[in-house]
């Protein structure tokens, strides 16, 4: 089964990069957790993002099969020190070509995807909060 799937893909599941969790109150941290509905696999991948904001550093944990580590392990390597809005524009199709996933295994990348879509989401409307709170003192 495993002389299926590339190596950059065992590489990066048999070493996951960056596994944590960060603080989700941290206003610098923005959290995505998302589901794949098609087999119930989850992950949460967060981000803490610099004043200049572009991405400090990132983390993940993800409940699910070994491509969907491998997408989230290599997900949170590439947004690395990328602004919000280079990391706004990564598609799963970036992470399953890097990956070489195979067909079947297209949705665990899009799992990734999703995942740092809802981070940058979170992180941007705990920021509007934050605005909204200074503006009413
Ligand atoms: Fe569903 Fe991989 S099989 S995320």
């Amino acid at each position: 089964v495993a002389r299926a799937y590339h190596e950059n893909v065992i590489n990066h599941y048999e070493n996951p990069r960056n596994v944590g969790k960060m603080n989700k109150d941290d206003p610098d941290v923005g959290t995505g957790i998302v589901g794949a509905p098609a087999c119930g696999d989850v992950m949460k991948l967060q981000i803490r993002v610099n004043d200049d904001g572009t991405v400090k550093e990132a983390v993940f944990k993800t409940f699910g099969c070994g491509s969907a580590i491998a997408s989230s392990s290599f997900a949170t390597e590439w947004v690395r020190g990328k602004t919000l809005e280079e990391c706004s524009t990564i598609k799963n199709t970036d992470i399953s070509s890097q990956l070489k996933l195979p067909p079947v295994k297209m949705h665990c990348s899009m799992l990734a995807e999703d995942a740092i879509k809802a981070a940058i989401k979170d992180l941007a409307e705990k920021r509007r909060l934050k605005e909204g709170a200074s503006q009413q003192q």
